[in-house]
Formats: structure tokens, C-alpha cells, sequence
């Protein structure tokens, strides 16, 4: 039983073998002017490989436009084409064909030669025993086999690697568009409510001056409720257009002098600073290509913030840039209250704060209107902090002439 088992095992294992009869896919191709040698050739071969043989250059470029073969053994010594010449002549037009040559040793030198300039694979000297020439064919399919597989690998990856960039180009679009309509419809909400709210809030204003006093403590209590509300309502639609105005309502690129942005950025945070007691300090700022009231906004941003969130100590900010490959990266550290980093990210969102408006005051929009403001300019922008101990806001500039 056991036996049968087994002999029936190893006939399944010689079909599989049987069905390769060839070791690669393509012939081997063997080339002398002498009939006789290429058909010995074939004759030792012919049970393990399927043989073509040819009797010139000519003749087995020939066959190697119309054949698949995977091998090619040519003999030097041929009256019209060296088997050096054929084999340069197979390297330019069949490269993916591993070039075996045959020579006598009054040939070294031009086989050297061409070895070495890659043209042919390796060489067999005359006279050949049988087992040498099996050997070295072997080898040469197996060359070309794994030459094949790598060539197979080379090219699913390169087509991968294809379909992935056209998938990322098409979500990009994607994105792009959405983005647009989300832009567009921010405008168009908030352009389309400051009517209302304006009537809201001017109605409410009016029934508090004229009521106030002349109802109930109840009432005068709501009215105020609603005052604020409406008042909250008109910034943060006013935000909400500001916002989506980074990418409509934007500029021409320009060189920006950064010194003199930084400086105006401080006039506007006159206030802030005075009340705080803040130091507000630059290295050299350079040049750059960018929208000016959008860059002095982001600064502006950047630097006020640095100020308000400030901890018991006055706040210090400082302002520098450092050029890095083909951007510009600016920072703006202070030594303020920091961010937990688990909110890195999120204070870039549009109406995402970290604290209420009793403690601070604000929307939660100027690290979202840097983030798009960046973001139109090429660049990126992150924080690094730790709660406590103060943070550092990043931003890359690309470098443009
Ligand atoms: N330099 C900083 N140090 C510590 N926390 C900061 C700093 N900058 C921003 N944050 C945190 O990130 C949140 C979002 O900041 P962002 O500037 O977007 O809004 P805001 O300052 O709260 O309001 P607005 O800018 O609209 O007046 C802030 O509420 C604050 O919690
Ligand atoms: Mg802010």
C-alpha cells in the first residue's frame, strides 16, 4: 500500500518535470558554420531542451526574430560574422537572451574582451566534454530564468506603482473639488445669514435699550441671552467668510520682505502686547514669494496667539527662519501655557479650541485661516509643544524665484 502510495507520488512528480521539459520557456539556439558540431549539439541536448540550430549570423538573427529562445551558443570562428559580433548584434536586439560563446584558445583576447563588456554571458572552450557543455547550458537557462523573473518583478512593480499614482491624482482631484464646494458653500451660507442675523441682532439690541427695566428681571435676563447670542453669531459668520476667503478672495504671489510684515504684525498687536508686557523678538526674516496681507495675517496669527496664551510669566515669542533644501521653515516659539500634543492637530481645525470662552476669548479660527493660508502658499504647518512648557508653531515656505 505504502508503495504504491509512493510510486504513484514520484509518476506525479516526473508529469511536473515532464511539462518543463525545457528549463526556461524559450529554445536554445546553437550556431556553427559546421553542421555537424550543431547537430551533435542537439543530438546530447535535444531530450532536456528544445534545440534550433543555425549555420551563420545572419541566419540566427534570423531565427531568434521569429523564435522565443532563451539561450543562444554560437561558435567564434564563422566565416561571415564572429560569434563575438553575432553575440554584440543579440545583446542590441534580443537582450533578454543570455549569449553563450564557443571558442579556441587563439580567441582569448576577444573573448575576454567581450566579456567583459557584457556581451556575452560566458564561454565554453574547445574541445568540450559532453558534461561541461550540459553544465554550463543548465546554468545559463537558470540565469535566464531568474533574469526573466526579475525583469516579471520590475514590471508588476513599475504598473503597481502606476495605478497608485493615478489613484492618488485621482483623489487629490477629488479632494480639490470637495474642498471648493465646501468652500463655496461656506461663502455663500455665510453671506446669505449676515442678513437675517443682522436683523436678529439689530431687533434684539433695540428691544433691550427701549425694555430694559420697563418687563420683568426675567425678561431683561433673556434679552441679554439673545443680545449675546446674536452678537457670538455675527463673529463667527464673519469668521466663517474670512476663512473661506483664503482661497477665493486671495491674491497675486509677490516678494514679501518678511521684516517689514513682522513689524506691522506688531503695530496691530500693539494692544495685546502693551496689557501683556510681552517681548516680541525676530531673527533675520528673508525674502519670499507670497500673498502679503495673507502672509501678514498668518504671522499676525501666529505671534497673537503666542501672547494671549501666555502662562505666569510675561509672555517672550520669537520669531526665526531657516532655509532647508528648497523651503523656508519659520517658527514662532513662546513660553507659554503649551498644548497637549494629543491636540496637535486638531487646534488647525475651524472652530476647534482648547479652552472656553471665559477663559479666553476668540472663535477658534486663526490656526484654521494659517493652515489654509499655508496651504495655498505650498507649505505646511505643525506645533511642537508639551503642556507647561510653552510651544513652537512651524511653517515651510517653499523657495520660488
Ligand atoms: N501658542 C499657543 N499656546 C497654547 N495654546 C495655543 C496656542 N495657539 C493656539 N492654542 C490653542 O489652540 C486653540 C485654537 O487656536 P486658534 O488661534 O485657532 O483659535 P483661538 O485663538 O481660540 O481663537 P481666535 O484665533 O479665533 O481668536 C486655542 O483655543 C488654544 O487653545
Ligand atoms: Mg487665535
Amino acid at each position: 500500500m505504502t508503495g504504491m502510495l509512493s510510486g504513484g507520488f514520484r509518476a506525479a512528480l516526473q508529469t511536473t518535470t515532464a511539462a518543463r521539459p525545457h528549463g526556461g520557456d524559450g529554445a536554445l539556439l546553437a550556431v556553427d558554420d559546421e553542421p555537424a558540431i550543431t547537430a551533435s549539439i542537439a543530438d546530447q541536448l535535444h531530450r532536456r531542451y528544445h534545440v534550433l540550430t543555425a549555420g551563420s549570423g545572419e541566419e540566427a538573427l534570423a531565427t531568434l526574430r521569429s523564435e522565443k529562445v532563451s539561450v543562444i551558443l554560437t561558435d567564434q570562428r564563422m566565416p561571415e560574422m564572429t560569434g563575438v559580433d553575432l553575440l554584440a548584434r543579440v545583446a542590441e536586439e534580443v537582450p533578454d537572451v543570455t549569449r553563450l560563446l564557443v571558442t579556441g584558445y587563439s580567441d582569448i583576447e576577444a573573448v575576454i574582451r567581450a566579456v567583459n563588456e557584457g556581451k556575452v554571458y560566458y564561454y565554453l572552450s574547445k574541445p568540450w566534454r559532453p558534461e561541461v557543455l550540459e553544465g554550463l547550458v543548465r546554468q545559463a537557462f537558470e540565469h535566464n530564468r531568474l533574469m526573466e523573473e526579475r525583469r516579471a518583478l520590475v514590471e508588476e512593480l513599475r504598473q503597481a506603482n502606476t495605478g497608485l499614482e493615478a489613484k492618488v491624482r485621482e483623489r487629490t482631484a477629488e479632494l480639490v473639488r470637495s474642498n471648493k464646494e465646501l468652500e463655496q458653500f461656506a461663502y455663500v451660507v455665510s453671506h446669505d445669514l449676515q442678513e437675517p442675523l443682522r436683523m436678529v441682532s439689530s431687533y434684539t439690541q433695540l428691544l433691550s435699550r427701549r425694555y430694559k427695566g420697563r418687563l420683568d428681571a426675567n425678561a431683561d435676563e433673556f434679552i441679554a441671552y439673545a443680545v449675546d447670542g446674536a452678537n457670538r453669531m455675527q463673529r463667527l459668520i464673519n469668521d466663517l467668510l474670512a476663512y473661506s476667503r483664503v482661497g477665493t478672495g486671495g491674491k497675486e504671489f509677490e516678494p514679501i520682505d518678511c521684516m517689514a510684515v513682522f513689524d506691522l504684525a506688531l503695530v496691530n498687536l500693539r494692544m495685546a502686547i502693551q496689557e501683556s508686557g510681552a517681548v516680541v523678538e525676530h531673527h533675520r526674516l528673508p525674502i519670499v514669494m507670497g500673498d502679503k496681507l495673507q502672509f501678514g495675517q498668518l504671522l499676525q496669527n501666529l505671534i497673537g496667539n503666542a501672547i494671549k496664551y501666555h502662562g505666569d510669566e510675561p509672555p517672550r515669542v520669537h520669531v526665526s527662519a531657516e532655509q532647508k533644501g528648497h523651503e523656508w521653515v519659520f517658527s514662532v516659539r513662546d513660553n507659554g501655557i503649551g498644548i497637549d500634543p494629543q491636540y496637535a492637530e486638531r487646534v488647525f481645525v475651524i472652530f476647534q479650541r482648547l479652552h472656553t470662552r471665559e477663559e479666553h476669548a476668540g472663535t477658534g479660527i486663526g490656526l484654521a485661516i494659517c493652515h489654509k493660508i499655508v496651504e495655498r502658499h505650498g507649505g505646511r504647518i505643525w506645533v511642537e509643544s508639551q503642556l507647561g512648557s510653552g510651544a513652537t508653531f512651524f511653517f515651510t515656505i517653499p523657495i520660488k524665484s
